[in-house]
């Protein structure tokens, strides 16, 4: 389908919070990218994306795709990992030992990765890691995975692989309430992403869809309008909370995997409660937020896994601010 992009510059409080605030030496400045044939279809905005998506996008859009992957995608902070944990335990017959053994993003990349950093020119300490490879390419990473291949993306449908869409690539989206969703991104961007600036800057940010693939809603609404698709499964982080093993029951269906014996069914609800998610070092993140911490991009205090709760928004966000977020629900929400 291809895309217009156009340059992201200053002139508007968000703009300029964004470029004064929200970029590093790993992040250069940003890009609204349009893709074709569906401007003004939704909000007409672009997606914001980090200029280095450039780099990347013909690679990501022309890659081949294998019958047999299994790609979870995502808005942020959306309980993408807790999918992904839930879907590659599934996939593979439960097979703990492995999904202890091999950190998350080496098991289940993240494609596009390196559209959000720059890890390939920068100093080679930022490098010294085990996982090299996958952050100096994420898409080169990805694409000569073994198969099955499990993926994880954070980009709009849109965006996807051409190939997706006449492959029936299986397609798993997870979605949350967008208030949580804020408060999840603003902890997240202090503790990894170098955002150095307020939370109601933040708040401004989000709500002017002006963080890394905003705006919230087109992106939401570009995978909703395919959830009727035999080859794509729409999940909501709420009812995760609710009624995980309901959800388990979904996504083994849709894996064609044979539904769970209610005594494995208990070991993978404890295996992906957030408590021992927390304390799981192979999809806690605790070995990127020290490198963060090392190379003086984090701010935050805070941990990757951070509450895990429904509504918490309620203990950060003011109720003049709510209503702000309410206004903007409903304006989004109207006439779909
Ligand atoms: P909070 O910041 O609200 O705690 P993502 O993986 O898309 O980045 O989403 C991260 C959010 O999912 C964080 O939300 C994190 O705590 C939450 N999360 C991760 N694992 C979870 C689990 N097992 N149960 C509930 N929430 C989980």
């Amino acid at each position: 389908m291809g895309t217009r992009i156009e340059d992201v510059s200053g002139g508007t409080k968000a703009n300029d919070i964004l470029l004064r605030d929200f970029t590093s030496k790993f992040r250069s400045g940003y890009k609204r990218v349009f893709p074709l044939g569906d401007s003004g279809k939704r909000s007409g905005k672009g997606y914001l994306l980090p200029d280095y998506f450039c780099d990347y996008e013909k690679q990501i859009r022309e890659m081949e795709i294998r019958p047999d992957d299994v790609w979870v995608a995502s808005y942020p902070k959306t309980g993408t990992t807790w999918t992904q944990e839930m879907v590659w335990c599934i996939g593979n017959d439960l097979d703990f030992e492995a999904a202890k053994s091999t950190i998350l993003p080496l098991r289940f990349p993240f494609i596009d990765f390196s559209c959000l950093f720059d890890f390939e020119t920068q100093p080679a300490e930022a490098l010294n890691s085990s996982f090299y490879d996958f952050l100096k390419n994420s898409v080169n990473f990805t694409i000569n995975m073994k198969s099955p291949r499990y993926i994880k993306t954070h980009l709009p449908y849109e965006l996807l692989p051409e190939q997706m869409k006449s492959k029936n690539t299986k397609i798993i989206y997870v979605a949350r309430n967008p208030k949580d969703t804020c408060v999840s991104y603003f902890h997240h961007a202090r503790l990894i992403e170098g955002y150095r600036g307020s939370f109601e800057d933040f708040i401004e940010l989000f709500l002017q869809d002006s963080v890394s693939y905003s705006p919230f809603w087109d992106h939401l609404v570009s995978y909703w309008e395919h959830r009727e698709e035999a080859n794509v499964l729409f999940l909501k982080y709420e009812e995760m909370k609710r009624d995980l093993p309901s959800v388990i029951r979904k996504v083994s269906k849709f894996l064609g995997k044979e539904q769970l014996n209610d005594k494995d069914m208990k070991t993978l609800c404890d295996h992906l409660s957030f408590d021992s998610m927390k304390t799981n070092s192979s999809v806690n993140y605790e070995f990127a937020v020290d490198k963060t911490q090392n190379l003086g991009l984090s701010q935050g205090e805070q941990r990757f896994m951070r509450k895990g709760k429904v509504n918490s928004w309620k203990e950060e966000i003011s109720p003049d601010v709510a209503e702000r977020f309410d206004a903007w629900i409903e304006n989004n929400l109207n006439g779909l």
